[in-house]
């Protein structure tokens, strides 16, 4: 290889956070954590800030790694975002880091936007996205590997208000109490409920329904709950385990987010057997579902039989430098700035290989 004389052009990284969905606040923090973190000599930052009404709005370029919250939401548009993604003459991105998470963000439907605009970006292609994003559909691609799943049924809105005690009575049947129940597209275990008995059931059905026109129930795995978080493209790596300890019956919001109480446990105690195990089969779910760049990855280890069950997968996993994922890799071994440095790296590499494909014959 010949040695660099000049040094090389600093990539134009955007970075997209805010967004639509509940997680807006938790967004604009990460964001600011994130930009703490990366190297000013290496890349020129561009905040592209997310209204909660879906306004994007692109600002000048950051001079310091040091920005607040409020610094980070422009109310005047600094351009016009979509604007900016296509111009064929002006000035665009070499690669866009979106720090969104659920609906319109961690679902394909930004990724179909930055795809559209030929623009790489971290993290995984539309199709894991909303995959990942659809618990009935993910759970269908698990089953189709042989990943180790709870039971489950699902139904539509549509199907509820026509068959409701059927749809009982076969959760009843298959599921008995307690269960879970869950609109499809979920986050931050919004519309999650536990039910034990049929009122609870039912209740719980008509809260989930609001969220999505499309519900599961699952059998309650009364279990530790353990995760792992991977990284790559082609070639996939497996932090160690991390458990999470929550502070409430089940990790519903409030012991995610509101009362501080939940606790992390980095790496998890577990034999060495199930820790390697529940590797492998994190990144089987990442190859399941076609992931690329990062994920998180669920389990729960049941309590009395040391029984694996994979619960999720989560392609845009909480990302502050105090969240799970980072932690994880920061224990295996990779601290945060450079765990960015390898997200960005994987993003132009994806990019660069779907760019050396054909669209035709010709
Ligand atoms: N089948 C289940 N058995 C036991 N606990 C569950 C089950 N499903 C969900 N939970 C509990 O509910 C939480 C949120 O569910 P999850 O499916 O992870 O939704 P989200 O995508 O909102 O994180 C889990 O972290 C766990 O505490
Ligand atoms: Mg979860």
């Amino acid at each position: 290889m010949v040695a660099e004389q000049q040094q090389p052009a600093k990539l134009r990284l955007a970075i997209f956070y805010g967004g639509k969905s509940g997680e807006h606040e938790v967004s604009l923090r990460t964001a600011a954590a994130v930009i703490g973190a990366l190297d000013f000599d290496k890349y020129d930052i561009y905040p592209v800030f997310i209204s909660k009404q879906g306004a994007f709005r692109l600002g000048s370029p950051l001079q310091s790694a040091q920005v607040g919250v409020e610094q980070l939401q422009f109310s005047e548009s600094g351009g016009d975002l979509l604007q900016t993604l296509f111009e064929q003459s002006g000035e665009t991105f070499d690669v866009v880091f979106p720090l969104l998470h659920g609906t319109y963000g961690e679902d394909g439907t930004l990724q179909g936007l930055l795809e559209m605009a030929n623009v790489p970006y971290v993290g995984t292609g539309v199709l894991a996205s909303a995959v990942g994003m659809d618990k009935v559909m993910m759970k269908k691609v698990f089953a189709e590997a042989g990943l180790p799943q709870c039971k489950f049924i699902h139904f539509t809105k549509s199907q509820w208000l026509q068959m409701p005690d059927q749809i009982l009575a076969q959760a009843e049947q298959l599921l008995s109490y307690p269960n879970f129940i869950k609109p499809a597209n979920s986050g931050s275990s919004v519309g999650i409920s536990k039910a034990k008995d049929r009122d609870q059931l039912q209740a719980a059905i008509e809260l989930a329904l609001l969220f999505d026109r499309k519900v599961l129930i699952e059998e309650a795995i009364d279990g530790r709950e353990v995760e792992v978080a991977v990284l790559g493209h082609n070639q996939i790596d497996a932090s160690v385990v991390g458990e999470i300890v929550p502070s409430n019956e089940f990790y519903d919001y409030k012991a995610k987010y509101l009362d501080g109480k939940s606790e992390m446990v980095i790496p998890a105690v577990l034999s060495g057997e199930t820790s390697e195990l529940l590797r492998k089969l994190a990144v089987k779910a990442f190859e399941a579902i076609d992931g690329s760049g990062l994920s998180r990855v669920d389990f729960f280890v049941e309590r009395t039989t040391g029984e694996i069950y994979l619960n999720e997968i989560n392609t845009m996993p909480g990302f502050t430098p105090f969240s799970m994922y980072p932690l994880l890799w920061k224990e295996t071994g990779k601290p945060y700035g450079q765990l960015l440095d390898e997200l960005i790296s994987l993003a132009l590499l994806r990019h660069e290989e779907r760019q050396a494909l054909k669209f035709s014959l010709e």
